[in-house]
């Protein structure tokens, strides 16, 4: 039977995460714009440091920038999600306060845990509490939009990051990456957003049915990608999703995929894959999956797209957040509210 995607998204997604996702090259123009706008406006000195404060949504932009940098950061960088900062940033340090909302208790702890020094400080943000802070403060602000699910706006948490980074002299990219990432990034949706049986963002939403994602990848670039999938699973999914990295799981996971035999037969593991993972991460993941093969529900492997860092991070982020949206609608699950989240939030207040 043929699913009728047209009328599942009417049914299950009112606020149309599906059409978030598809339209995420457009928010790459936007968060670009903003981005090089914004750093055209400030001076930012060559820090020792960079720390990143921010929680969930928020988060996940820095991570992946640190992700796709790799190697071409010059200095180290460190994505905080607590309350405290490590004092160590207070001096000599680039601080980016990263809150969508500008209202996340954690962020704003974590902003005021490391004033006094000689740091600099900027924030990423739509507005809220951190936006007023700022404006007492004099901390630069690099206004992004509002009125979306955080975690839908990803593009405006990472690449402004992504330039600041380089206005400051810590990290080098080129500009065509960029490019080179839109126009893979808009392949991508258009293979993902028609609904077509062949669509690699259904076969994987199908295979994971009824069953707990273990998205499992290398640490360098697909790292952030694997904790974006499994927090897409979580929040659009409403599912419990894990995720974990090579090769450090063949130390201590793999020997937990000993029982239950019926817990496991619903642990379903998606393996990213990237070129750069290296022959030895390539040769942990064969045999570490012949071992898993048989006892999970499934194994879906995930090679990245061809093309540059940026363009194969991106486009298996979006893989990831169209299959997170198709198996809400698999489940008759809404794919944007997030009410415990809500709900927690409202008992910090
Ligand atoms: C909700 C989401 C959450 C938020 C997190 C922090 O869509 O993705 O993970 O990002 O609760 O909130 P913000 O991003 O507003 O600081």
């Amino acid at each position: 039977m043929t699913t009728d995607w047209r009328q599942l998204r009417e049914r299950h997604d009112p606020d149309d995460m599906f059409g978030r996702v598809e339209r995420f090259p457009e928010q790459m123009d936007d968060a670009w714009r903003i981005g090089t706008g914004f750093v055209a406006d400030v001076t930012v000195p060559k820090p020792s440091r960079v720390v990143v404060c921010g929680m969930g949504g928020s988060a996940i932009g820095a991570d992946m920038a640190a992700s796709f940098l790799g190697n071409h950061i010059g200095v180290p960088m460190t994505v905080c999600r607590d309350y405290t900062a490590p004092g160590y940033f207070r001096d000599d340090s680039l601080v980016i306060i990263s809150s969508y909302s500008g209202n996340t208790a954690e962020t704003l702890s974590a902003y005021e845990s490391l004033a006094g020094g000689n740091s600099t400080f900027l924030a990423i943000t739509s507005g809220g509490r951190l936006a007023q802070l700022c404006g007492r403060n004099g901390v630069p602000v690099c206004s992004i939009p509002g009125g979306m699910p955080p975690r839908s706006a990803l593009a405006y948490s990472l690449l402004p990051t992504l330039l600041v980074l380089r206005a400051a002299g810590a990290a080098d990219f080129d500009d065509r990456e960029f490019a080179e990432a839109r126009a893979e990034v808009e392949r991508r949706c258009r293979s993902c957003a028609n609904g077509s049986k062949d669509n690699p963002a259904v076969r994987i939403a199908e295979d994971l049915r009824g069953n707990i994602p273990f998205v499992y990848a290398a640490q360098g670039l697909l790292g952030a990608t694997a904790r974006r999938w499994a927090c897409q699973f979580n929040e659009n999914s409403k599912s419990l999703a894990h995720f974990a990295y090579y090769s450090e799981l063949n130390h201590n996971e793999i020997v937990g995929w000993n029982g239950p035999a019926e817990v496991m037969a619903h642990a379903a593991v998606v393996a990213l894959e990237d070129v750069d993972d290296g022959d030895g991460v390539a040769r942990q993941r064969d045999v570490g999956l012949e071992i898993i093969g048989p006892l999970a529900a499934s194994v879906t492997r995930v090679p990245s797209a061809e093309g540059g860092r940026l363009a194969r991070m991106l486009s298996s982020v979006i893989l990831g957040d169209f299959a997170s949206v198709y198996l809400a609608l698999l489940d008759g699950v809404d794919p944007t509210p997030v009410e415990k989240i809500d709900y927690l939030k409202s008992q910090l207040l």
